[in-house]
């Protein structure tokens, strides 16, 4: 066949599926027109929108939800692949929660960020996944709760981070606080999930080699995630070229790295059968899995869990506390108060920096959006169609936004929204409680939020 017969060919194939398409892009957005949407246009959807806003997605997407009357919305991509995004409660408690067994994690993202995580529990579902979540849940019983309250207070806080600050705090020394709490938070996460301390909280800040190369992992795999050409990083990584060859090796760098935590702990568990405090890591080693390539996707699982959940949100919770004195002044009374009692429940009592915490996420919340793909037909409790193999996104940010939810003061900073005083008929006279209901912390929504919440 010539050149001109096969374009020909295409053209020819390209015309009816053209109307086809615009046919039924018109008749979905009839069926449910929401005029702030982008444009969608047929084959294409709204990609020339996506690629325009692709370095500002998290904000874009936030103020699409905030516009839409239920919190949803539906974005087109190419050939009709259809993503929904949502800021609605009722729907995400739906996907997370009420349909957990009908949404699973998806092999498009599956396979963007297995050469990073392999199967370890952000990447699995299934049987594979049901193990390691209840073995890792021991890690969140009230013991070892407060095991890690005191190795963070008693090692990471006190020997460690409080001098750094107050060397420079002495000596009108700029520090730049959201490299100390990564720091900080990357020996935390390592020396309570594997009883491993990198001591990278050190007076003299040494090189964080190992923990560059992981955000360079993070980044290029979400990168994978996120491109509107999927094939594209596949054809790179066949070819071992640019970002791909840089991703292989720092995965490589990383698997060496968790190979010798687990090596050291597998020694340590072989001189000490009953290890006195025991870790994540060990739990795992112990519990019959004890096969390399698993144990190794759990460490970097771990890793990636509690290092840049906490550590962003420690930098966005004293960015927020540095523009409200106030809401400080009042953490720094509770602290005051509080000091006389054992480590946590001196914790357990902080109300208010408890709710400081809880509003500083909500505006800023370390996983800003996160999804799932349906494995069946469905429809999300606003009403919204789902089909197999949709991707369903819930999108923490944009819900911490909502005016519906929040009312018109949503953008302040108001840690009194997750409190209630003995006026609103609870406790003793001047007792603040952190509002709940049973054991979920429930703020004070605006009068409207009944509309989303059904
Ligand atoms: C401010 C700190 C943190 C935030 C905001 C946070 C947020 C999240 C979110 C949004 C998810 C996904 C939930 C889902 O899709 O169902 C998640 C999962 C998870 N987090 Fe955290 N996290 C934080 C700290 C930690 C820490 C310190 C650890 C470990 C010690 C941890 C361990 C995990 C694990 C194991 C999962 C996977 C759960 C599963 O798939 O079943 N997280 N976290």
């Amino acid at each position: 066949m010539s050149i001109i017969e096969l374009l020909a060919s295409v053209f020819l194939l390209l015309v009816p599926l053209f109307f086809y398409l615009t046919k039924k892009s018109r008749s979905k957005a009839s069926s449910k027109s929401n005029p702030n949407l982008p444009k969608s246009y047929p084959l294409i959807g709204s990609s020339v929108a996506i690629f325009a806003n692709r370095n500002r997605r998290i904000q874009w997407t936030s103020d699409l939800i905030q516009i839409s009357p239920t919190a949803t919305v539906v974005l087109r991509r190419f050939l009709n692949d259809s993503r929904v995004l949502t800021g609605n409660p009722a729907n995400v408690q739906h996907i997370l929660k009420t349909k957990f067994c009908d949404y699973e994690k998806g092999s498009k993202a599956r396979q963007s960020v297995f050469d990073f995580l392999g199967n370890g529990i952000f990447n699995i579902d299934g049987d594979s996944w049901k193990f390691q979540r209840q073995v890792s849940s021991h890690e969140f019983n009230t013991k070892s709760l407060r095991k890690f309250v005191e190795i963070v207070v008693d090692t990471e806080v006190s020997q460690r981070l409080i001098p750094i600050l107050s060397t420079a705090a002495a000596n009108n020394t700029v520090l730049d606080l959201q490299d100390i709490l990564q720091r900080f938070a990357f020996d935390n996460i390592c020396k309570i999930a594997f009883g491993y301390d990198p001591a990278y909280l050190l007076p003299d800040l040494p090189e964080t080699e190992f923990a560059k190369t992981f955000d360079e992992a993070a980044k290029i795999s979400s990168g994978r995630f996120a491109t509107l050409l999927p094939f594209l990083w596949k054809i790179k990584r066949f070819l071992n070229t640019g970002s791909e060859k840089r991703l292989k090796e720092a995965c490589s760098d990383l698997r060496e790295f968790a190979r010798n935590i687990i090596k050291e702990k597998k020694q340590e568990l072989s001189n000490k059968p009953s290890l006195e405090t025991v870790d994540l890591l060990s739990r795992f080693l112990s519990s019959g899995h004890s096969d390399e390539d698993f144990v190794t996707d759990i460490v970097i699982s771990f890793i990636l869990a509690g290092r840049d959940t906490t550590s962003a949100a420690l930098t966005w919770y004293f960015w927020l506390l540095s523009q409200n004195p106030e809401i400080e002044k009042e953490i720094l009374r509770e602290i005051k108060d509080k000091s006389e009692s054992p480590v946590y429940d001196e914790v357990k009592d902080m109300v208010y920096t408890h709710a400081s915490l809880c509003e500083s996420m909500r505006l800023y919340p370390p996983v800003p959006i996160d999804g799932k793909v349906a494995l069946r037909d469905d429809v999300l409790p606003d009403g919204t169609v789902i089909k197999k193999g949709m991707r369903v996104s819930y999108h923490p940010y944009a819900m911490g936004r909502l005016e519906m939810l929040w009312g018109p003061d949503w953008e302040e900073f108001k840690p009194d929204r997750w409190l209630q005083r003995a006026g609103d008929g609870v406790g003793n006279d001047g007792q603040v409680e952190l509002c709940r209901e049973g054991p979920i912390l429930l703020p004070r929504f605006s009068g409207r939020s009944k509309d989303l919440f059904g």
